[in-house]
């Protein structure tokens, strides 16, 4: 059990186009994995990608079924997506508040596809065909951009809407507030 760094923005490392992983259910994997969860665990994220703890591969992780970075946020399912591939459901978008582990402190609001349909892999190499809408649409668009190397401040359109945690959501708990 790791806890592992996470880098923050800035670090060129965010900012890569990861890689494919090629292989599945090897011990490597599963231990990355276990490393994530410790990590997204204790610093009560909503998901983790891989880029963010400097691993350049196609690897995300999310879910929760309570989380205290979001307390209005609906249960999202505890999950390992591989090499996804997200396809919009129309062409409805939203605009809901974000933050991310790797940009400590700051909440913005980001337009993202309302429905979604996604595929990839989890550890095993077993396929993974979901669709998805609301808050679980939009953990999953934000962690997969992660992979782009796209952080959430690059999609914002209003900058009127972002600032900082503890100025604009005063009810979140401080310790949370990354
Ligand atoms: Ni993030």
């Amino acid at each position: 059990m790791t806890v592992r760094d996470i880098l923050k923005m800035g670090d060129p490392r965010l900012l890569r186009q990861a890689q494919p992983v090629r292989e599945f259910d090897t011990p490597e994997l599963h231990a990355l994995i276990a490393d994530m969860f410790d990590t997204m665990h204790a610093a009560n994220g909503a998901g983790l990608a891989a880029p963010q703890i400097g691993v350049d591969l196609q690897l995300v992780i999310y879910g929760f079924k309570k989380n205290a970075r979001y307390p209005d946020a609906p249960e999202v399912p505890e999950t390992v997506l591989i090499n996804p591939v997200l396809t919009p459901i129309g062409d409805g978008m939203e605009e809901g508040f974000e933050g991310c582990l790797s940009v400590p402190g700051l909440r913005g609001s980001v337009p993202r596809y309302t429905r979604l349909h996604y595929e990839g892999f989890d550890q095993y190499g077993k396929r993974i065909v979901r669709d998805a809408d609301g808050f679980h649409a939009r953990v999953v668009q934000h962690e997969v951009d992660h992979l782009l190397g796209i952080l959430y401040p690059m999609r914002i359109r209003d900058f009127t809407k972002f600032g900082f945690t503890d100025v604009m959501f005063p009810e979140l708990d401080p310790n949370d507030d990354d």
